[in-house]
């Protein structure tokens, strides 16, 4: 892609409502636009490519453990949620409103219901077991705090997962598959992450876990070992405090984490109460057993940016950052500078590489202030020293710059990427 062609409306002004790095950047550095009403963002060219690129990391894991994708309708229907009883429960996150019938709708701030009214039209027998069914799309809660940017959203896009067994055990066995497939996408996005014991209500035991992004800014208290790999949301471990010593002997230590997954062992509440049945190995009729997997993918994109940036802008990780590579032509009116530019742009592209070329009238200083508002893993800046036959390669974490001959550079690339 050629930065000139590119919708990126870079910015030095700080939101007025900014206090979180993630916030800031991601304003900033023209991935998501307030729409002016907290807690609604459209998302930029840039901001759109990342959120795929993580979602696509999501999906890929989650495919690779028999989970399928389906999309439920984003507006449900209240009656659903009158069968299971959360019409009056929800409060006010829940954002209701009438169609031209009079008829009682929401917007889906979270869909066991939607997701039981599905299989129990769909599914009947044991032999159909196990089903595990998810969709990546908008949801919405009325929060009474819209805050951070992406971080807690009023619209935001959420993984969520339902998993349908004939009995406890096999559900018991996905949360654990779902636990180590958490695991996977939570590493392959470079993040630094805890999985902790949370609230598990009526389940009880190891029912629920939080996976939570390590950060400063993390919203949620938790309590961890650094020799085992116990960890517990402090709602849980009330009593909890730094310095008390784990079961495993060595001190707990007082942390905060940024929830940004969810996993639940639900078992028969909804499918009692919205009567989804299914005949087991005797005909008899038996209500799933279920379980619930969340992760906010839009509050990733805050969590990555949150652990890591610096002073200067984002430093996107491998596998979530918009472009593979930027190539910088400090001047494009030097013709050497610009030819190099576009062949070692040229050569990338057909290598499958996704890069960034940019080739903007604008000075060198400017450039590289982008550069590093944007957080491209790597750069080639094509700089005044081609005279003397040399390039820089820059590493965006750290700003480590390496000289290379404008020869030597190809080759370098071609190894890395
Ligand atoms: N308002 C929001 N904006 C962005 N992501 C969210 C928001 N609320 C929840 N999420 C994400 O969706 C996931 C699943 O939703 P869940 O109902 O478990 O969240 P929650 O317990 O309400 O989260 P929180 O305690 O942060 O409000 C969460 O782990 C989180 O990553
Ligand atoms: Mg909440
Ligand atoms: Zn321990």
């Amino acid at each position: 892609m050629r930065f000139s062609r590119l919708l990126i409306p870079t910015t030095k002004e700080t939101p007025n409502d900014a206090t979180l790095a993630s916030h800031i950047y991601l304003i900033r550095g023209g991935f998501i636009q307030s729409v002016g009403d907290s807690g609604l963002y459209n998302y930029l060219p840039l901001g759109k490519k990342i959120l795929d690129k993580v979602r696509m990391v999501v999906k890929e894991e989650l495919d690779k453990v028999g989970c399928q994708e389906v999309s439920l309708s984003f507006v449900t229907p209240v009656s659903l949620w009158e069968e299971s009883g959360r019409a009056d429960e929800y409060g006010k996150e829940l954002l209701r409103f009438k169609d031209r019938k009079e008829n009682n709708y929401l917007l889906s701030p979270t869909n066991e219901e939607a997701m039981v009214n599905l299989v129990r039209q769909t599914v009947k027998s044991y032999k159909q077991l196990p089903l595990n069914l998810y969709q990546i799309n908008l949801k919405f809660r009325d929060e009474i705090r819209p805050r951070f940017g992406l971080m807690r959203g009023r619209e935001f896009l959420m993984k969520d997962a339902y998993s349908f067994h004939a009995t406890f055990e096999d559900m018991q066995r996905e949360f654990t598959v779902m636990e180590e497939t958490y695991k996977r996408i939570f590493t392959r996005l470079g993040l630094n992450f805890r999985v902790v014991q949370a609230d598990s209500g009526q389940i009880g035991g190891d029912g629920s876990k939080e996976f939570m992004i390590l950060a400063d800014s993390g919203e949620d208290d938790i309590v961890v070992c650094d020799a085992c790999d116990y960890g517990a949301n402090v709602e849980v471990a009330e009593n909890a405090k730094d310095g008390d010593v784990c079961s495993c002997g060595v001190p707990l230590r007082m942390t905060k984490g940024i929830e940004a997954g969810h996993i639940f062992q639900l078992g028969m509440k909804y499918s009692e109460a919205l009567k989804a049945t299914f005949l087991n190995e005797d005909g008899k009729a038996q209500a799933y057993e279920m379980g619930t997997y969340g992760i906010g993918v839009s509050r990733l994109l805050a969590g990555i940016i949150e652990q890591n940036h610096d002073d200067k802008g984002c430093i996107w990780t491998k596998e979530s950052a918009p472009f593979d590579l930027q190539i910088i032509i400090s001047n494009i009116k030097d013709e050497d500078q610009v030819a190099l530019g576009e062949k070692l742009y040229a050569s990338m592209l057909e290598k499958g590489v996704d890069v960034l070329l940019d080739e903007r009238k604008d000075r060198f200083g400017a450039k590289m202030k982008d550069y590093e508002l944007i957080g491209v893993p790597h750069a080639v800046v094509i700089g005044k020293k081609l005279t003397d036959g040399l390039v820089e390669f820059v590493t965006r974490d750290g700003m480590e710059k390496e000289e290379i001959s404008a020869d030597g550079i190809f080759e370098l690339l071609s190894e890395r990427f």
